[in-house]
Order: structure tokens, then C-alpha cells, then sequence
């Protein structure tokens, strides 16, 4: 067999072991079982050890000990638990920006819900024409596809049930403090932990497609942030104290983005409203709001049913819909 083939062979291996973790199958059940020679079962087994599955051997029998936290379409599409969102996976090692590849991919046919997902971004791209921090084997950069049929006023709210779905997947590993800086900031203890960057093509009223570009920092220890944002920025691990599988992370927060948006389509953001007013924090708080040269201050009492946020000032409320907010010190 060549190098292809047995790559294909330790795909197909790979569900037979893992339906049984730490249980013995001898080589010689495995070829039947794969059609395949005893040798190529050999080698099959070389090369998943290769894409570090741990694996035990014992005489002429394996077994499947644990998966990688590596972000390939194979380990995110394993046990996933959505039925439309990431049904659909490109992965990458690198990659300059998963945005951009996804808008490529919307362009082309992509349908809704495809995902694009790397390892590293060479051109992370953040708000504002910012960067956004991207090395490899720490983060999750996250890219999803989607293809609505609701208005383009309906898109900006999309950021903010993304940072819903981050917020409730989040908060499962216990961290200090997590608050969604609205739009589409999620901070743990104070510190940004994600960032989400909505990007909309749409001709007329009609939308093309919408990207939801999401960065996590997942793995990163305090000193890998680069000095500029060391502190501003935090990690999972550095709220919980011990390192995180990103892929269980990444699955996670897809099945909380996909009912989020079944939720939101069906019925605005009226089932997520609670939430998020609850994670927020800018209520109650005196901030200044910039979007392009306009600028506003006054105190953000409320975010709307439709996810605008209710800026109060001198007894009069304004609502938002998008921009960059400080928040004054107190
Ligand atoms: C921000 O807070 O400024 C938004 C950051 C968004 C980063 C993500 S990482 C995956 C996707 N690809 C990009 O180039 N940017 C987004």
C-alpha cells in the first residue's frame, strides 16, 4: 500500500479502536475486520501513533488510549453534537486569516454552517483592523459560515448570541468571572478571554453570507501574551489553573452557537434576552461609545430584546447598535 492508502486505512482504524478505549484487538481481527493485510494494519497503527494518539500495545494486539487535543476535521467531527453547524469542516495547520479562507468558501458554494478552524494564523485579524494574536497549539481560531435568510438589520445581533455561546460554554470550566463586554467581547475576571469578528457581505437588502470569525485563548500561559496586551488579555488556563482540551472546548461552544441561532432565527434574541443582560458588563456602568468619528457618553442601563444597548443620558435613552465602548473609571 502507499503512503496515501495507509493514510486512509488509519482513518478507517481509528472509530474501530476508539469505540473501545483501553481494550486490546489483535491485528489479525483488525485486517478482516478492515479488509486490509496485517502489515498495512501495522502501519496504519504506526501512523496514528505518528498523529500522537496514544495508543498500547501489547504482544500483537493495540489499544485506543486517548485522542490528541489537535483540531483536525477527524477529532472536532468526533462525538460532535450539532446537527447543522460543523457538519461541514476545513482544518488547517496555518493559515493567514480563517475569516477570510471562509469568505472565500461562502463565495464558492459553501453552504451554512461550514466551518473553517486552524491550528495557527499567520494574519489573525481582529476589530478595527487590529491583530489578533494567533499561535499555534494554544488558541481556537474559528471561522463559521452562514447563509440566513432574515434581513441584514438581523445581522449585528449574530455577534451577540455568539458571545452568549462562548459566555455559556465558558462558564462551564468554572473561571473566575465571565462577562460578555457587548458587543461581542467575552472576559474572564475583567480580562478579554475572546473576541468575535462578524463580517457581512450583502447586496442590497439580500445577505450573501455571513462570517463569524472567533478567537479564544484557550491555552496560553500569562507570559505568552505578547507585552502589548499582557494585561488585557487572559487565557481559560490561566482563569482555571490547569490546561483545557480546546477540541472539547470548540465542540461545545458549536452545539451552544447552534442553538443559539436556531433561537434567534425562530424568535430573535427574546429566549437569550435574560442571559444577556445577565453576563453583561456594561450595565450599570458610565461609558463612552465610539463608532467611526461619532462618539456618545452616558450610562448603559439595559440591552435591548433586540441586543442594542440603552444608553441613558441626562434622563433621555438612546439605543446602539454597534461600536467600540470604554468603560469610565470609577
Ligand atoms: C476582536 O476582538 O477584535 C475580534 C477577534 C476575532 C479573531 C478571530 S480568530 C478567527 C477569525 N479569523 C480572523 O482573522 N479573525 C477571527
Amino acid at each position: 500500500m502507499g503512503r496515501l492508502e495507509i493514510e486512509q486505512l488509519a482513518d478507517r482504524l481509528l472509530p474501530v479502536l476508539r469505540k473501545k478505549p483501553g481494550a486490546f484487538t489483535d491485528y489479525d481481527s483488525l485486517a478482516q475486520k478492515l479488509k486490509a493485510d496485517k502489515p498495512s494494519v501495522q502501519e496504519a497503527i504506526e501512523t496514528l501513533a505518528s498523529w500522537d494518539y496514544k495508543l498500547k500495545k501489547r504482544g500483537e494486539a493495540v489499544a485506543f488510549i486517548e485522542a490528541p487535543d489537535v483540531l483536525t476535521a477527524t477529532e472536532i467531527a468526533y462525538g460532535l453534537k450539532t446537527k447543522s453547524i460543523a457538519r461541514n469542516i476545513f482544518a488547517y495547520k496555518a493559515v493567514k486569516s480563517t475569516n477570510d479562507l471562509a469568505a472565500e468558501m461562502a463565495e464558492g458554494g459553501q453552504p451554512e454552517g461550514t466551518i473553517v478552524v486552524a491550528d495557527q494564523q499567520t494574519k489573525g485579524r481582529g476589530r478595527l483592523g487590529r491583530r489578533w494574536y494567533s499561535p499555534e497549539g494554544t488558541g481556537i481560531y474559528l471561522s463559521i459560515v452562514l447563509k440566513p435568510e432574515f434581513p441584514t438589520e438581523m445581522a449585528p445581533a449574530v455577534s451577540v448570541l455568539t458571545a452568549v455561546a462562548l459566555a455559556d460554554t465558558l462558564v462551564k470550566y468554572n473561571p473566575d468571572d465571565v462577562r460578555i463586554k457587548w458587543p461581542n467581547d467575552v472576559l474572564i475576571g475583567g480580562r478579554k478571554v475572546a473576541g468575535i469578528l462578524t463580517e457581512l457581505a450583502a447586496e442590497r437588502e439580500k445577505i450573501n453570507h455571513i462570517i463569524i470569525g472567533v478567537g479564544i485563548n484557550v491555552n496560553q500561559a500569562a507570559g505568552d501574551f505578547p507585552e502589548e496586551i499582557r494585561h488585557l488579555a487572559t487565557s481559560v488556563r490561566r482563569s482555571v489553573k490547569k490546561k483545557v482540551r480546546r477540541v472539547d472546548l470548540l465542540q461545545s461552544f458549536l452545539a451552544n452557537f447552534e442553538k443559539e441561532y436556531a433561537g434567534y432565527k425562530r424568535s430573535g434574541l427574546k429566549k437569550s434576552h435574560a442571559k444577556i443582560r445577565k453576563y453583561s458588563s456594561l450595565i450599570g456602568h458610565e461609558i463612552t461609545i465610539r463608532s467611526g468619528r461619532h462618539e456618545e457618553t452616558g450610562r448603559a442601563v439595559d440591552i435591548d430584546v433586540d441586543g442594542r444597548l440603552v444608553l441613558e443620558r441626562d434622563g433621555v435613552k438612546s439605543l446602539i447598535n454597534a461600536g467600540e465602548v470604554t468603560v469610565a473609571k470609577r
